[in-house]
């Protein structure tokens, strides 16, 4: 039995395609070679709820849900302070509206984009900024976080970090938006059901524990022997591996592409050699096995040479696939049927049916 479904088909869609061994992925018919480095996040969930909703959204639409966002749980912010930025983002995605309006979508788009820089800077004892509808969804995340507009390649990096995390098959997190929309049950359901799925650290909540990783190496001349011990101890090496991909993480590439347009990160250097060591390890280590660096390994280096603070960074991933779960759980409510897989009972049977 495939304990982890893999192989498992559980759904169609005309979303992505994650092709694993020729290491592409595909967007509404586009490779994210092609998109990403010239497509914003306003495009790219364009592309995505094309066929989920009557109305497309438009960056106005967008701009005006993070005017709401920012209304509605302003005055919750204090209150907020001391839970971990993802649990406060979560809580509030919790009291949006639960139905399957574009309205709703918005918000649901919005909410980690305004919350995670309001919930960073009210926990640093800033002032949270408001939105600005007029500026494109990234920028408008920068001034945000940091109170000035951030320069054009640095916006143009979040561009393309949320356009490379959007959408991507049927991970764990989409799956579970799915089966909650399989239910009818309305988008804030689906969405908060991804958000539990997101955070472990197998799947979205690696790219923090990346940082540590790296910053335990230290030096470059370290990595061979920290991350080895590692390794003896019998722990997973974060930002490597990938259920599907049996090649390089094509994401990794278009992040890694992003932050050579930004100006140089004191870690850089140290990452690299900590790729490299990483990846000769985990060779030895499981030569049939192919583990390459996954989109995680960069996503740390890129979030965090924009400003985000490591623990930040899993809240981050949700602005990104938020659009993503929304257009697989439209998907799914439209034209898929309740998920309702079987199960093998291993345990013991009553006496009589012995
Ligand atoms: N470091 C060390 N060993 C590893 C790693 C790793 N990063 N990844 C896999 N392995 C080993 C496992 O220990 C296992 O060995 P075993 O057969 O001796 O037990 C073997 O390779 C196969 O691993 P599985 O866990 O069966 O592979 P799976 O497909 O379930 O793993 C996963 C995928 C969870 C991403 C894994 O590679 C991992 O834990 N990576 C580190 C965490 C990480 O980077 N997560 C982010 C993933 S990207 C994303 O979700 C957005």
């Amino acid at each position: 039995m495939a304990t982890g479904l893999d192989d498992v088909v559980a759904a169609e869609t005309a979303l992505s395609d994650v092709d694993g061994l020729a290491g592409r992925l595909i967007i509404r018919g586009h490779s994210l070679d092609e998109l990403a480095g010239g497509t914003s996040a306003e495009e790219i969930l364009g592309m995505l709820f094309a066929n989920a909703f009557d109305q497309g959204p438009t960056p106005a639409l967008l701009g005006a849900a993070r005017v709401t966002v920012f209304k509605r749980f302003e005055h919750h912010l204090k209150s907020l302070a001391d839970t971990p930025v993802f649990d406060a983002v979560r809580a509030c995605v919790a009291l949006l509206p639960d139905d399957d309006a574009l309205e709703t979508a918005l918000l649901l788009v919005a909410a980690p984009a305004v919350l995670v820089p309001a919930l960073l800077r009210q926990r640093d004892g800033r002032p949270a900024i408001a939105p600005d509808p007029t500026l494109g969804h990234a920028a408008d995340i920068l001034r945000m976080l940091r109170g000035q507009a951030a320069a054009p390649a640095e916006t143009a990096g979040l561009d393309t970090y949320l356009v490379t995390v959007a959408d991507h098959g049927l991970n764990a997190s989409t799956f579970a938006a799915r089966v909650v929309a399989s239910t009818q049950a309305g988008l804030t359901s689906a969405v908060l059901a991804a958000y539990g799925a997101l955070k472990g650290p197998l799947h979205g909540g690696a790219p923090g524990p990346v940082l540590d990783m790296i910053d335990a190496v230290g030096t470059p001349q370290s990595a061979e022997a920290v991350l080895g011990a590692m390794l003896a101890r019998g722990e997973r090496l974060m930002g490597f591996g990938h259920r599907i991909y049996r090649v390089r993480d094509p994401r990794a590439d278009a992040l890694k592409g992003a932050l050579a347009k930004l100006p140089p990160s004191p870690r850089m250097d140290l990452a690299l050699a900590v790729e490299a060591a990483a990846l000769r390890l985990l060779k030895q280590k499981k030569p049939d096995r192919p583990l390459e660096t996954n989109v995680e390994f960069f996503t740390a280096l890129l979030l965090d040479s924009l400003g985000f603070p490591r623990d930040a960074f899993t809240a981050v991933f949700a602005m990104g696939r938020t659009g993503g779960w929304i257009a697989h759980a439209r998907e799914q409510a439209i034209s898929g049927r309740l998920i309702r897989p079987k199960s093998v009972y291993v345990g013991p049977r009553p006496r009589e049916a012995a």
